[in-house]
């Protein structure tokens, strides 16, 4: 398939491919996405094909303005446009009960649809331009890093897609919290809770100054069972070619010097003890936002590389980003 190759500004002509039931690679501020028109089930059906995405994997479905959201979904739980004032624009997904407007293809079957509207200018004069909700995964083969940069999505999608759509680099670098409504046993309440299916950068503090202790699940009462419901969660992820292997500590760093002597990169914060036992291909990050931003370019730059391993510092700490990232490390690290 030839991929048409469209600058930031050329959002019009990324609408008209979807009108024609294409498939148009475009920018967020979290990761790069792969989108089609979310009422059809014949455009969404070739997402599965382009990304070789397991059926069971339900696809989050996009909207450029609050009032789109009675399109896709309906029943709203409590908390449902607190949640929305606060946090959007922005990197959370609501999976919410869907409307039969959208088709089963888009939500793996299930009776709910995940909804978010993004923070990316180039994004949404796209879903205006197109004029239907965009139904969108990472546009990452599946099970590799999202591509968080125009030359990783290039890499993934080119001659898979009709078109990729030029926003840069992404701002967050990880996909977005999903959270979704749970009624069951372990909530403190009669009604249910809001429970963290996927963490990202809207964090569970964030969450909590929204939602307090009632309307959120603490970690530990996440059920078992629920996550099974988002199949994301249980599929390989987020894996670069090199084999990833994590640190905590400056200790641990220094039992892996064997590695690093051996050609491994390090991916790691600034510190004395990395500066220390970097050999070459060390990329070092004031803070774990930086390194979360930049993580999975590193991860397809270092695989460019041929990099044996890639040793990367996993934060110990669940608060901030840090809760996302170190989800996202122990997918990468997985054997
Ligand atoms: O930041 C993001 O969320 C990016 C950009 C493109 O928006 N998208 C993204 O999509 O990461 P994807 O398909 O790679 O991840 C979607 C996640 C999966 O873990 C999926 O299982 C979960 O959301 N999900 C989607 N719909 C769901 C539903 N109805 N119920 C439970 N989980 C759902
Ligand atoms: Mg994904």
């Amino acid at each position: 398939m030839k991929t048409l190759l469209l600058k930031d500004s050329e959002t019009r002509s990324a609408g008209k491919i979807i009108k024609e039931e294409g498939l148009v690679v475009f920018p967020t501020e979290t990761v790069y996405g792969i989108g089609a028109n979310a009422f059809s089930k014949n455009a969404c059906e070739k997402i599965f094909i382009a990304k070789g995405r397991p059926q069971d994997n339900p696809l989050i479905v996009h909207i450029y303005e609050q009032n789109q959201i009675y399109t896709v979904a309906k029943d709203f739980p409590p908390k449902t446009f607190d949640l929305i004032e606060a946090f959007w624009p922005g990197p959370l997904t609501l999976v919410l009960p869907k409307k039969e407007t959208i088709p089963d293809v888009v939500t793996a079957g299930l009776d709910t649809v995940g909804v978010r509207l993004p923070n990316h200018k180039t994004a949404l004069s796209f879903f205006k331009e197109a004029a239907v909700p965009i139904a969108a995964p990472s546009a990452n083969i599946s099970g590799k890093p999202s591509p968080t940069t125009y030359k990783m999505a290039i890499t993934a999608m080119q001659g898979r897609v009709n078109a990729i759509l030029d926003g840069g680099d992404c701002e967050t670098g990880l996909e977005s919290t999903v959270i979704a409504w749970v009624q069951n046993r372990h909530c403190s309440n009669q009604q249910g809770a809001w429970t963290i299916l996927r963490p990202g950068a809207v964090t569970r503090d964030d969450l909590y100054s929204v939602l307090d202790s009632y309307f959120l699940h603490s970690q530990e009462n996440v059920d078992q069972q629920m996550l099974l419901k988002s199949p994301g969660t249980r599929h390989p992820h987020y894996k670069p070619q090199a084999e990833v292997r994590l640190f905590t500590t400056a200790q641990e760093l220094k039992n892996c010097q064997e590695f690093l002597n051996s050609g491994w990169a390090l991916i790691a914060l600034v510190s004395e003890a990395a500066t220390k036992s970097s050999i070459h291909a060390e990329r070092l990050y004031l803070t774990w936002k930086d390194l979360a931003r930049r993580l999975y370019a590193d991860f397809s730059e270092l695989d460019e590389q041929n990099v044996p391993g890639i040793l990367v510092q996993c934060p110990n700490e669940m608060h901030g980003i840090e809760e996302a990232l170190r989800n996202r490390l122990l997918k990468a690290s997985a054997h």
